[in-house]
């Protein structure tokens, strides 16, 4: 899977593309991150990328013409690259939408900068907005990484264990449950007995109800869309849920 991103930062990605899950993915060829500059495709002396806003107010706004020229250029070679804006009016980032997107063989994606983008360039150039919350970050480059990272992990080949991805909190609609590893005592807490039984049905059983009820006390809203089966509700019921959208 390919990922442009447009920035006037390039140099913002270095670290975050070397180290970890997606240094080593970029390594082995699985995914390809290309940082591009917009600068690069200014036509002024002094590279300008933002001018005033028509009409006044605070800030600056990020012209279009060179906007449209990187995402031209990306787009002539591959005409298929869906084009994503990074920006706090899009849709909201989610396991889901990172799902949808690590379907695709390439996107193009905007950072934005200063007070936002030409919208014109929007209309015409943009097939999609995404946020990856509700807060004002001074520009599209950490939301672009952290897009970047959590599609990486769902393109097959990418977290080696296919598993690991499955077991993530959201990929059933669950919090994930709680590890622990070596040692068996720490700071007065031992590791839950179960753990230690070696049977593994058990052990199965212990961890979808650890993720039912940490999902019940700290975000009980992703009950109503998760793939929940007669043991989930009932264990659910036992300890005092009763939600809507109960499917029997
Ligand atoms: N640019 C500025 N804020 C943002 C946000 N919350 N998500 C995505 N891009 C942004």
């Amino acid at each position: 899977m390919i990922f442009d991103i447009i920035t006037i930062f390039p140099g913002y990605f270095s670290s975050p593309l070397e180290e970890g899950v997606l240094g080593k993915a970029i390594e082995q060829g699985l995914i390809k991150v290309r940082p591009v500059n917009l600068r690069d495709f200014t036509t002024d002396r002094h590279k300008t990328t933002d001018d005033r806003p028509y009409g006044g107010g605070a800030g600056m706004v990020m012209t279009p013409g060179p906007l449209a020229k990187a995402i031209s250029f990306l787009k002539e070679r591959d005409s298929r690259a869906k084009v994503i804006l990074l920006s706090p009016r899009g849709e909201v980032f989610s396991h889901e939408v990172a799902v949808r997107l690590s379907r695709l063989s390439h996107v193009i994606l905007v950072c934005g900068r200063y007070e936002g983008i030409d919208e014109r360039v929007i209309e015409k150039m943009v097939d999609q907005e995404l946020s990856i919350g509700d807060y004002v970050l001074s520009g599209g480059e950490p939301a672009a990484i952290v897009v970047v990272d959590a599609v990486s992990r769902l393109v097959p080949g990418v977290l080696g264990c296919e598993d690991s991805a499955m077991a993530d909190s959201f990929s059933d609609g669950l919090l994930e449950y709680p590890h622990y590893t070596r040692p068996r005592q720490f700071m007065g807490l031992s590791v839950p007995e179960v753990l230690l039984s070696g049977d593994h049905g058990n052990i199965a059983r212990w961890r979808r109800q650890q993720a039912l009820r940490l999902t019940l006390e700290r975000r009980p809203d992703l009950l109503e869309k998760a793939d929940l089966d007669r043991d989930d509700w009932q264990f659910l019921k036992d300890l005092g849920y009763g939600g809507k959208g109960r499917k029997e």
